[in-house]
């Protein structure tokens, strides 16, 4: 096998204004890690002509968006309203300066939130020293538990965009079979495939915004670690760039990056002290007394309110933790609920094909109990005011958009599900249902269009907001799982 190191010209995200390196094989086999990284070290280089840099660029640039692409097609296999021609079409022309990740993000600094800065920057910090983030082996995506300066502690949960359960780049094996003997039941056709990380996100906002308390502080930032999953010609780009640089610091300074490229993906605060609600509830008659019953069950209301308004299609008893807090005495006196992995909500429609995605609190004999009086007091007023509605969806379309697949059409039918559970939440508080009698009341799409104001006067016509309610009739062929 005779391999060759070819110097293309570069427009990666790195904006480096020297040439990229592309590691060539002329047997055709795919290149491995190992095998590159030893002739690269010998730094066997060899200078081709500009014809052939040019193929060679034109080479990795098609296999890029081959990967890419198909990548977008498997997660999008069975989704019937998604990932159409048409979608493709209103793409602009020009496609926006976002970076290879495909989102717009600058520094991992929020001027808003010095918390979540001091956060960032710990980790960040953890990294440089070598404490590097660890994949958590429960769990269908690749989620890494990243720690502090000094790697005494965990702080936060990572989750890359690639690394998403039927993102490109997904480390686990269970998936990956998934989707090659099951290609029919892969993905989850009412979601929009890799933007769990923006459900994670957009979770912690509802929460934030209706005051919940429930969803550990969630947001989007750009980490990278030598133990995520990056592909060959990442890492190969990487090690080649860090050579380079060895040998030649002058050509090495033109490299605005050398290390692995950032990803993209959601970070959540890690929180302490806090148990699998699963194992929880096992022991959970034998502790609550009637005080703690009743703190209890305003939590518990906080999780079907959140899950209800993001429509979550994997809420198992497995995605929300449970901690008991205890006064000085040594005496329990307060549990508290966590709401963890938030990825796969915001549906652009309501589940209607195979599987029904039930929440599966709906089980538990706390849903059987009609909402209280505490739940109404924190959300029902916000809920009614269509004003606050649409400040959550503002909200939302401010964090969606940044995404590079955003499509406007497809997030107006995210928020016309949002909003048709929020009117179907509002009216079951006003009533007094019960969480179970919540989930089984029919299915709403509230659509809003612009609609010129009939009492605008003259020329100067003002455009009004109209919103059109209508049932969704077709349901999920199983509804037991
Ligand atoms: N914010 C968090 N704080 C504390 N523990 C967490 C947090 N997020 C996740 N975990 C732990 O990591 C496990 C896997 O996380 P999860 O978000 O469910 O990942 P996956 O998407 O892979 O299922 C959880 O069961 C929980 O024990
Ligand atoms: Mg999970």
């Amino acid at each position: 096998m005779v391999e060759r190191l070819i110097s293309i010209p570069n427009d990666d995200d790195d904006n480096d204004n020297f040439q990229d390196i592309l590691v060539q094989h002329d047997d055709n086999s795919f290149p491995n890690e190992s095998n590159m990284n030893k002739k690269i070290s010998n730094g066997d280089c060899m200078m081709l002509p500009l014809p052939f840099y040019l193929m060679l660029h034109v080479f990795q640039h098609h296999l890029q968006r081959l990967l890419d692409n198909n990548n977008n097609i498997s997660s999008m296999i069975h989704s019937s309203s998604y990932g159409s021609n048409q979608d493709n079409e209103n793409q602009p022309l020009l496609r926006r300066c976002f970076d290879n990740d495909s989102i717009q993000i600058i520094n991992n600094y929020f001027p808003d939130d010095q918390e979540f800065n001091q956060l960032i920057r710990d980790v960040e910090q953890s990294i440089d020293n070598g404490f590097l983030p660890k994949r958590i082996s429960q769990g269908s995506s690749g989620s890494y538990f990243v720690k502090n300066h000094d790697g005494t502690k965990i702080i936060g949960v990572f989750k890359p965009k690639d690394e998403e359960p039927y993102g490109r780049l997904n480390p686990k094996w269970t998936k990956w079979m998934h989707k090659l003997c099951c290609p029919c039941c892969f993905g989850r056709s009412c979601l929009v495939p890799n933007q769990g990380y923006l459900s994670e996100a957009g979770a912690w906002i509802v929460d934030r915004k209706l005051q919940l308390n429930i969803v550990p502080k969630t947001r989007i930032v750009k980490l990278a670690s030598v133990t995520f999953n990056y592909s060959a010609i990442d890492r190969a780009k990487s090690r080649t760039k860090k050579n380079v640089t060895e040998r030649f610091p002058k050509v090495g300074r033109h490299f605005n990056r050398i290390g692995l490229p950032p990803k993209v993906g959601s970070l959540q605060k890690y929180v302490e002290n806090y148990e699998d609600a699963c194992i929880w509830l096992r022991k959970a008659e034998t502790l609550l007394d009637e005080n703690l019953l009743e703190i209890f069950q305003l939590e518990f209301e906080k999780l079907v309110v959140l899950d209800y308004i993001i429509r979550n299609t994997d809420r198992g008893n497995d995605n929300w933790l449970v901690k008991q807090e205890y006064n000085d005495d040594g005496e329990l006196n307060f549990i508290k609920i966590a709401a963890i992995d938030n990825g796969l909500a915001f549906p652009f429609k309501h589940p209607d094909e195979w599987r029904a995605y039930p929440y599966y609190w709906a089980w538990l004999s706390f849903a059987k109990k009609p909402f209280s009086d505490n739940i109404c007091r924190l959300v029902l007023q916000q809920l009614s005011d269509m004003n606050f509605v649409q400040e959550l969806c503002d909200e939302l379309f401010n964090l969606f958009s940044s995404d590079k697949g955003f499509d406007r059409n497809i997030f107006e039918k995210q928020m016309s599900v949002m909003r048709g559970q929020i009117l179907n939440l509002t009216q079951a508080l006003k009533d007094q249902k019960t969480p179970q009698q919540l989930i089984q009341m029919p299915a709403i799409i509230m659509e809003k269009s612009r609609m010129p104001n009939a009492g605008g006067k003259g020329r100067l016509r003002t455009m009004k907001d109209n919103f059109t309610q209508s049932f969704q009739r077709k349901t999920p062929f199983f509804s037991w799982f």
